[in-house]
């Protein structure tokens, strides 16, 4: 298979599960393989502003269901991934330096590009852009796990206050994003269903 039919492969793979195979576990190696692909994504200005929580634990499992619209997917999964953002680190003097310093560019130069930042900080409403920059990592973790045979399936059907008071959030600092489930799935697949291109891409004609 060519790089192209593997990737293509991977993404029809991959679907949202709707229930897994509570008997199948992901061991710690593929684990840490799907985090590494979430955290090599890319972050507006290298800010990686989230943070994640890995669960595997059945009680909290059980006790999420609930506040997740009692989807199967939150007690069959193998893992549970509760995709946060981090607001306050964003706007954190000392956190901003440090991504920054990373780079190894001038002084002036980090100054200017620190400046920049806090100019483009200004037009953004800060939990919409953390979230966005979450869900690129997310999509990535997921055609990884696909690329290696473990299923998936995002979460958005949860009530997000109630979930947040569950992990006793301090909203002003940080929210959640996304849930994400991971494990092996019970059934097949459904058949895909998508638009077709002509449905959705328009091609502009030069002169
Ligand atoms: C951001 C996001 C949130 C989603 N939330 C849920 C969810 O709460 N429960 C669920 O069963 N599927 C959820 N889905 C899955 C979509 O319904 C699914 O991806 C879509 O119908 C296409 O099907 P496929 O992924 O199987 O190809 C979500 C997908 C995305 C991208």
């Amino acid at each position: 298979m060519n790089k192209k039919e593997l990737f293509l492969n991977m993404m029809h793979f991959r679907h949202a599960c709707k229930i897994f195979d509570e008997t199948k576990v992901i061991n710690d190696e593929d684990l840490d393989y799907l985090l590494e692909a979430f955290r090599l994504s890319p972050s507006s200005f290298g800010m990686e502003p989230w943070r994640l929580l890995v669960i595997a634990d059945k009680k909290i499992k059980k006790d999420l269901k609930p506040l997740c619209w009692n989807q199967n997917q939150i007690t069959t999964c193998s893992h549970l991934i509760v995709i946060k953002i981090d607001k306050k680190s964003v706007l954190d003097d000392e956190y901003i330096k440090k991504m920054f310093a990373r780079r190894g560019l001038s002084e002036d130069a980090t100054k200017a590009y620190i400046k920049r930042y806090k100019e483009f900080l200004k037009n953004q409403d800060i939990s919409c852009w953390c979230k966005k920059q979450c869900y690129i990592a997310a999509a990535n973790m997921m055609s990884a796990a696909a690329f290696i045979g473990i299923d998936s399936c995002p979460i958005e059907g949860f009530d997000k206050e109630e979930v947040e008071r569950y992990f006793e959030l301090d909203t002003k600092k940080e929210e959640i994003a996304l849930i994400l489930t991971f494990g092996y799935r019970l059934k097949a697949a459904p058949k895909k269903q998508r638009l077709s291109k002509n449905e959705f891409v328009t091609f502009l004609k030069g002169e």
